[in-house]
C-alpha cells in the first residue's frame, strides 16, 4: 500500500555525504510505491539564522539540486518550501497550546544545542518550540514515514506524543508517524569530528573527483602506524570506517587483514576505498551537471510542489479547525 512520507531539510548549501547516506538515501528509495513530500525548512532556518537571514535564500537551491542530483524526482515527488505553505504556522499555533513545556525543555537536542552554539543567542521562544514546528510539518501531511537521521529521532518521538494528545483532546485527527532511518552507520569527517561543512571536514556532494581525494589522502590513521612496516588496527581508524560503508565483503576483509599485518600501505588503503566511494559519488556529480546544464528552473519545480502541498495542508486545517471548534 501506497504510505505517505514526509521530510525535510534545513536550507544549508550544497549537501554533503552526511546527509546522502543519512537521509536522501532513503527519500530516494521511498519514491517507489510511496506518496513522497519533501521540503525545504526555511522556517526552521530562521530559529538560528535570524540574524543573517540572507543566507537562507542563497542556499536553497543548491541545496534542492543536490536533492536532484541524488535522485529526488519531482515528478515523483513534491518537493516545496515551508514557509510559502503557510498552514504550517497555524497548526504550529494549535499544536503551541496543548505541548506542555516541559517536553520541549527536557527535549536533549534542544539542551546540546544551547550548549554548544555559543556564538549566537538561542533563548528564544522559536528555538523552544522548533519540535512543535516540525510535528505541525509532518502531521499536516498524515505522513507515515519519515526519514531523517538518527539524531532528528527525539523530535519524532515529540511529534508523536503530541499527536497522541492532539487525538486524545479532540479527535482522530493525525495518523502517528514513524522515524525511517538507514543501516548504514553515520559517516564521520575526513578529521573524525561529526561531518559538517563548517568543520571543513566534509566529502560534497558536489565536490570533483580531484577534491574528493585530496580530501581522503591525508585522512587520520592510526597514528600506531608512523612507518608502512608498522602493523595497524583498522578498528581504530577512520578510512576503515569508510571502507564498512562502501566496500564489498571482500575488500574489508583485504583491508582488515593487510592492516594489521603491514601487508598493505595506507596510501593503497585510501585509493581503494576512495575508488569505491566514487561509485557512488560520480553518478550524482555526473546528474548535478546535467540539471545545471539543462537550465531548470528550481524556483519553479517548488512552485509547482507548494501548490500541490497545500491543497493538502488547506483540506488538512480545515479538519484540524473543525476538531478544536475554532
Ligand atoms: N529538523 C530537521 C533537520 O534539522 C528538519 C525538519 C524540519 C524536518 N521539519 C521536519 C525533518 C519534518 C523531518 C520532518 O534536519
Ligand atoms: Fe587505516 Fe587502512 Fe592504514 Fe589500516 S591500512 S591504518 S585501515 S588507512
Amino acid at each position: 500500500m501506497r504510505k505517505r512520507t514526509l521530510s525535510g531539510m534545513r536550507p544549508s548549501g550544497k549537501l554533503h555525504l552526511g546527509h546522502y547516506l543519512g537521509a536522501l538515501m532513503n527519500w530516494r528509495d521511498l519514491q517507489e510505491g510511496n506518496d513522497c513530500f519533501y521540503f525545504v525548512a526555511d522556517w526552521h532556518a530562521l530559529t538560528t539564522e535570524y540574524e543573517r537571514t540572507e543566507v537562507i535564500g542563497e542556499t536553497i537551491d543548491d541545496m534542492v539540486i543536490d536533492w536532484m542530483a541524488s535522485g529526488i524526482d519531482p515528478n515523483k515527488s513534491t518537493i516545496f518550501i515551508q514557509s510559502h505553505v503557510p498552514e504550517h504556522a497555524e497548526l504550529h499555533l494549535l499544536l503551541s497550546m496543548i505541548t506542555p513545556l516541559p517536553w520541549l525543555e527536557r527535549n536533549p537536542t534542544y539542551k546540546e544545542q544551547l550548549r554548544e552554539q555559543t556564538s549566537r543567542d538561542l533563548h528564544t521562544y522559536g528555538f523552544l518550540g522548533y519540535p512543535v514546528l516540525q510535528a505541525a510539518d509532518i502531521l499536516m501531511y498524515d505522513a507515515s514515514f519519515v526519514p531523517v537521521g538518527i539524531d532528528q529521532v527525539p523530535h519524532l518521538e515529540l511529534t508523536r506524543e503530541i499527536a497522541r494528545r492532539f487525538n486524545f483532546l479532540y479527535r482522530e485527527v493525525f495518523t502517528i508517524p514513524e522515524a525511517y532511518l538507514t543501516e548504514t552507520p553515520k559517516i564521520m569527517g575526513t578529521d573524525n569530528r561529526k561531518m559538517s561543512k563548517t568543520y571543513g571536514n566534509a566529502i560534497l556532494l558536489s565536490d570533483t573527483a580531484e577534491e574528493v581525494w585530496t580530501k581522503v589522502k591525508p585522512m587520520v590513521t592510526d597514528p600506531a602506524r608512523v612507518r608502512r612496516a608498522d602493523p595497524g588496527n583498522p578498528e581504530i581508524c577512520n578510512v576503515f570506517s569508510y571502507h564498512r560503508i562502501f566496500s564489498d565483503p571482500e575488500t574489508i576483509e583485504k583491508v582488515n587483514v593487510g592492516c594489521r599485518t603491514a601487508g598493505i600501505g595506507c596510501i593503497e588503503c585510501k585509493r581503494w576505498m576512495y575508488d569505491r566511494m566514487e561509485k557512488v559519488l560520480a553518478p550524482i556529480r555526473e546528474r548535478r551537471k546535467e540539471i545545471v546544464e539543462s537550465g531548470v528552473s528550481v524556483r519553479g519545480l517548488l512552485g509547482e510542489g507548494t501548490r500541490r502541498a497545500r491543497e493538502v495542508a488547506v483540506r488538512k486545517m480545515n479538519e484540524v479547525r473543525d476538531a478544536v471548534r475554532i
